[in-house]
């Protein structure tokens, strides 16, 4: 594991940006596994600056997304699908038909996950896959359990998940209770690992995740496993990890 230590969120933002950037840069048709969520949206704005610039082209990204909340539709503004739209891709020249998020309205979730997976294997899996990382260590939705997971599934969102997400909506009963998720199969055989990792409330995740056991209780510790994990954090979210 690579840990770049960043000064704060710009400079966490700017340094990630740098990479995706780089990926594309050299690899035009890379397939990116994208996150939601807090921390990536200023890496997503770094992106759209330096396309507008005309320093980067994503006409031949393909994008596949983490997760999303079962029962909301793309045109849902809570949906993760529309996150994407307003945050990264209604800026940036990606094609609409390299772009994959789980089908959240879909209701036969075997079927469902089978699709989504398939899109992942069809596209030659992923070649860098950005993450942040929950309060629980969760990356996608794979939450704490009893073993880690293997394809995408659906899951049940816990307690800590669902009030860290309820800042999105109005109140936490309108927080979905279920998301699909791509699983550590897929997280596991990307090519190459981006972490991000903001403030303060992130430090005891980070530091379960990089320097305690690997346990699926601790679903990010599993990125240990992994051969090309970089992971860019902010001092806030560095406070528990050993200095250097
Ligand atoms: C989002 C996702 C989640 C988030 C995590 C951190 O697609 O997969 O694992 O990355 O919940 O969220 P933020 O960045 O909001 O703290």
């Amino acid at each position: 594991m690579r840990l770049i230590r960043a000064k704060d969120y710009q400079d966490m933002s700017r340094k990630a940006a740098n990479i995706i950037s780089a990926q594309v840069i050299l690899k035009p048709e890379s397939v990116l596994g994208l996150a939601t969520g807090s921390t990536p949206i200023g890496i997503y704005h770094q992106l759209i600056d330096w396309y507008k610039k005309g320093d980067v082209d994503f006409s031949r990204v393909v994008s596949i997304n983490l997760d999303e909340y079962c029962g909301l539709s793309d045109s849902n503004p809570q949906s993760y699908s529309r996150f994407m739209r307003e945050h990264f891709f209604d800026y940036i020249n990606i094609s609409p038909a390299n772009i994959f998020l789980p089908d959240g309205t879909q209701t036969d979730s075997a079927l469902e996950c089978a699709r989504y997976d398939r899109v992942i294997v069809e596209h030659g899996g992923i070649d860098l896959q950005l993450l942040g990382i929950g309060r629980n260590a969760h990356i996608g939705f794979n939450e704490p359990d009893v073993c880690f997971s293997r394809g995408t599934h659906q899951v049940t969102l816990t307690e800590s998940t669902i009030a860290a997400n309820t800042r999105f909506f109005e109140s936490v009963e309108q927080v979905p209770r279920q998301a699909y998720s791509v699983g550590m199969q897929a997280i596991m055989q990307a090519k190459k690992i981006l972490l991000i990792a903001s403030g303060a409330d992130k430090a005891e995740a980070l530091q379960k995740s990089f320097f305690g056991p690997v346990t699926p209780q601790v679903p990010a510790s599993i990125l240990q496993l992994h051969q090309d994990v970089t992971v860019i954090a902010d001092m806030d979210a560095l406070a528990l990890c050993p200095a250097e």
